[in-house]
């Protein structure tokens, strides 16, 4: 195959095209052509207009002009087509000119279905049930004809199929992908892409002393500082380039632990702010786990109605789960996480340097969610971990020069498998499910053992059940499932619950908040691929239960 020009994704709508080509044009720091806005700009009128207006036909040719005018660019791009581009029998010449490579993005009708419910339960073509299937069945070939590859969908989060896009292109699109941002030194930046408020995630050693500038450019004059005392102390950076910036720093420090996330707490917090006389356009700064992170969020989210925040991460968990993601909130007396708001930070910033002072347990706990986003979405994630060995020495892994860059590493992949999902589902209402990989036994063990296991160390216990869970009604093997023992027991977390636990968290599974009218599990469909199940039987629970108590 001759050198490519351009990149061309096709495939049906609900495929992912445009989110593909926006990762993949960062990737390769390429411009992303979208033909439909090319249409738009020529016609000076919405797709949905010409369409309605002037009929298909008509449409299609002005489609047809709009992928020559993008194929015919001189300098490489991302083009993603239409649905329908290749009903056109121009457009599927033009596809499949030698110097085009043709990517077609292939999801399952179920799989399109709940995409396009969840991103636009409007579509005409969601109203006749058939419509759909008639449409994939018809188009389905005339993709072949034109496709140089294939890649799939189904069940995987976007920057993994990305990844996939790019891996198939190499050889033939004469650019290698820089997967990540780097600015800093040894530091990372990520983008978390969202339709409204997008924000920048910089993760590696010593970037706290760059959330001054960055409060400052967010247009803040005052700042609601929340972090505990201890860890005010022993990372002075944050207070310190504030300072620097010459904003004022409203210090309001957080009792530790989860008490900390309550109504009193919040209320004092408001009543300081408010009495600092903070505007709408000031900022909360939280610094901490995810205790203090979920707390300043909530604040900010109803302060005003509403305040910018940042987040500066200091524990694993809370940087690979609660910074990112938008999800704030206190506790009720009736459960965790019961008030809250989905309140978007304006910056995240994760100091790896930090981690050196947790204690191990913590960084356990932590770790368990990293294994989580390797396995339901980006396994490169579990190579790190397997290349630690057995029964690596964390806190020494953790303070060791050497590592530094693949612990920033392994970080920033996790925070990108929750940035994709969370940019594609931001409100949980379809993929953003599979994050709760192991919290359904996860949650109920939690609570069924009363402080005795820590978040992630309950989760990997629910993560084994879930393989086992899985492997049992056949939709994976058992490599996977003992895959999942080896790494997290080589993390030191058990792998198993005590028979007596698993009897108290069994009816607590069922009170899950995130189940709906059907008991739902998250399972793995395949290394790095998930689903939700809603057809799980009672017999297939209590198998998978007997194989994950401890002997
Ligand atoms: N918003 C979300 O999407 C989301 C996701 C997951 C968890 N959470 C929430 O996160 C909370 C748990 O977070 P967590 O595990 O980070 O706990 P945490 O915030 O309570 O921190 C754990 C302990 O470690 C200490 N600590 C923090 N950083 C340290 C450091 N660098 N060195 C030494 N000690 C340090 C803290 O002071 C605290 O005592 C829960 O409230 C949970 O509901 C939220």
């Amino acid at each position: 195959m001759p050198r490519v020009r351009h990149i061309a994704l096709v495939g049906m709508a609900g495929a992912g095209k445009t989110t593909i080509g926006r990762i993949l044009g960062e990737m390769w720091g390429l411009p992303v052509v979208d033909l439909d806005e090319i249409v738009e700009r020529c016609t000076g009128r919405s797709v949905v207009a010409v369409f309605d207006d002037e009929g298909e036909a008509v449409f299609r040719r002005h489609e047809a002009a709009a992928l020559h005018e993008a194929l015919d660019a001189r300098s490489l791009s991302i083009v993603s087509c239409g649905g329908g581009v290749v009903t056109t029998p121009v457009c599927r010449e033009l596809l499949r000119a030698p110097d085009i490579l043709t990517v077609w993005l292939t999801a399952g009708l179920h799989t399109l279905r709940d995409r396009l419910l969840c991103s636009s339960p409007e579509r005409p073509l969601l109203r006749d049930p058939e419509a759909l299937s008639r449409l994939w069945a018809e188009r389905r070939p005339l993709y072949e004809s034109v496709a140089d590859t294939a890649v799939a969908t189904d069940g995987r989060v976007v920057s993994v199929v990305a990844r996939e896009v790019a891996r198939q292109s190499r050889g033939v699109f004469p650019l290698s992908p820089v997967p990540f941002r780097k600015d800093r030194k040894q530091s990372r930046i990520l983008r978390v892409p969202l339709p409204e408020h997008s924000y920048d995630v910089e993760i590696g050693p010593g970037v706290f002393s760059g959330v001054g500038a960055a409060a400052a450019a967010l247009g803040a004059e005052k700042v609601a500082f929340l972090t505990h005392s201890h860890l005010g102390e022993k990372f002075p950076e944050v207070r310190a380039s504030l300072r620097e910036a010459g904003l004022e720093v409203i210090e309001l420090p957080v009792p530790e632990g989860e008490k900390a996330k309550s109504f009193s707490v919040l209320e004092e917090i408001l009543q300081k702010m408010a009495l600092a006389e903070m505007r709408r356009d000031d900022l909360v700064v939280g610094m901490g786990g995810g205790v203090v992170t979920d707390l300043a969020g909530f604040a900010a989210a109803v302060f005003l109605r509403g305040v910018p925040w940042i987040a500066c991460s200091t524990t694993i968990l809370g940087a690979v789960d609660a910074a990112v993601g938008g999800k704030t909130a206190v506790n009720l007396a009736a459960g965790k996480n019961l008030a809250g708001a989905f309140w978007q930070p304006s910056r995240v910033f994760i100091d790896t340097f930090a981690f050196k002072t947790l204690p191990e347990r913590q960084m356990r706990s932590g770790l368990a969610e990293v294994v989580k986003h390797g396995l339901i979405a980006d396994p490169e994630i579990l190579d790190i971990v397997e290349g630690w060995g057995p029964s690596p020495d964390l806190a020494a892994l953790v303070n060791d020069a050497g590592e530094e860059k693949r612990f920033v590493e392994l970080v920033a992949r996790s925070v990108m498998v929750k940035a994709d999902i969370v940019s594609i589902d931001e409100r949980e209402g379809s993929v953003r499910a599979l994050l709760n990989y192991g919290h359904t036994l996860g949650h109920a063990l939690e609570t069924a053992c009363a402080g005795r296991l820590a978040h992630g160390e309950a989760v990997a216990i629910g993560m084994v059940f879930a393989a086992e869970l899985a492997c049992v009604r056949g939709g994976i093997d058992r490599d996977l499932v003992d895959l999942h023992r080896r790494l997290l027991g080589a993390l030191g977390l058990a792998v198993s619950a005590l028979p007596a636990d698993l009897v108290v968290a069994r009816p607590l599974m069922r009170r899950d908040k995130k189940h709906r009218k059907n008991q739902r599990f998250v399972l793995l469909s395949g290394l790095g691929t998930a689903l939700v199940a809603e057809d799980v039987c009672e017999s297939e629970i209590e198998a998978a239960l007997v194989l994950v108590a401890q002997s």
